[in-house]
């Protein structure tokens, strides 16, 4: 039998839109002329629908042990290995342009099998939180918490004999981590690791040592992805170091293109106890952060990566885009897609552009 006209999908919508008295959407130019409401600066900045402030971003950082270190980062033009004392003199910039979080990431010289670096009491990022909040105490400290910058192999997890990343026996150990920068006075940790159960078993020990009160941001759904290289230099942190441990993470960080595998990765999160979900990498996955946003309602962060962040300096370097023009379309499209905060390397001069407009 034939459709009716009211059964095709066209058909079906208008139908739709008389029940509910909604008027279609019919004027034609040239009643209607777009370009009216965008002639006037004033009009246009009336009509943004989508605006972002310095603290709406969180600004990441490497740190290592020492002291006046100010180490460049070659695949990260403008970004740096920090000692916590040339840290903190580098957060009376970050922090004057109004951005009021950061997210540390240390490295170690003594790494081994079991990422024992990773919970030392005294160890690099603990030293920092210490430094930073007894200088910024208003600034929010958050952490990495992920073993792949401790382990000799370069996983974020441990591996078994067979060489398998051990899921489970990775678990107590990345609590601790979190337990050790809970101590140290961080604000928010965040699990990056993508094992399965972290959070669950990160927030049962938080809740059991007194820290009930202390948010996790938790790495959701956290992509395998080429994106990731510059910070992997970075960090001194890429996988498949020493014979017997796979040379990559596809194990435990999930398929690009899977969409699907995200909101299920979301959901699990946020039932195992997360505050906020982040979607990893951001600007090549906005589609996954607007339907975890109209999926969830829940808190929601974008992570601006090391790779994203590379593209755009190396164009600007050789004169190809305009960087500052780039950079905050790039963040604005993150926002637009549904991020409540955006980590980023460009945090600094983002806040800078913004608040010289
Ligand atoms: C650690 C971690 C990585 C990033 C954040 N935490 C690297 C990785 O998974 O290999 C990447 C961040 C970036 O590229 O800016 N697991």
């Amino acid at each position: 039998m034939p459709l009716r006209n009211d059964e095709t999908a066209l058909g079906h919508h208008q139908s739709a839109m008389k029940k509910n008295k909604i008027k279609p959407f019919d004027f034609q130019f040239p009643d209607y002329r777009p370009r009216r409401i965008r002639s006037h600066a004033v009009l246009r900045s009336l009509l943004c629908e989508t605006r972002f402030a310095p603290e709406q971003l969180i600004m990441p950082y490497f740190v290592r042990a020492g002291h006046g270190v100010k180490e460049s980062i070659t695949a990260m033009p403008g970004q740096f290995r920090f000692s916590p004392d040339t840290l903190l003199t580098e957060l009376d910039s970050l922090a004057a342009g109004g951005v009021r979080a950061l997210l540390l990431f240390g490295l170690t010289d003594s790494k081994d099998k079991k990422a024992r670096g990773a919970y030392a009491k005294t160890g690099i990022i603990p030293q920092t939180i210490r430094a930073v909040k007894k200088k910024f105490p208003k600034l929010a400290v958050i952490t990495d918490v992920c073993l792949c910058a401790y382990t000799s192999h370069g996983h974020c997890g441990l591996l078994n004999g067979r060489g398998e990343i051990d899921n489970d026996a990775s678990l107590p150990v990345l609590a601790k981590m979190a337990l050790a920068h809970a101590e140290a006075g961080a604000d928010m940790v965040s699990p990056s690791d993508m094992m399965d159960g972290r959070i669950k078993v990160i927030r049962q020990v938080l809740d059991r040592r007194g820290f009930k009160s202390l948010p996790l941001m938790s790495y959701a759904a956290k992509y395998n992805s080429a994106f990731y290289g510059p910070f992997r230099e970075a960090a001194h942190s890429a996988p498949g170091q020493g014979k017997n441990s796979p040379k990559d993470r596809k194990s435990y960080q999930m398929e690009p293109a899977n969409r699907e595998e995200a909101l299920r990765e979301i959901a699990l999160d946020i039932r195992e106890g997360a505050d906020i979900v982040m979607v990893k990498p951001a600007l090549a996955y906005l589609d996954i952060l607007r339907e975890a946003k109209e999926r969830f309602h829940f808190p929601l962060a974008g992570y601006f990566v090391s790779g994203e962040y590379a593209m755009i300096k190396a164009a600007a370097e050789k004169g190809w885009l305009d960087e500052k023009q780039a950079v905050l379309e790039a963040l604005t499209a993150v926002f637009r897609a549904g991020a409540d905060t955006v980590i980023t390397y460009h945090a600094k001069a983002a806040a800078c552009w913004l608040n010289s407009r």
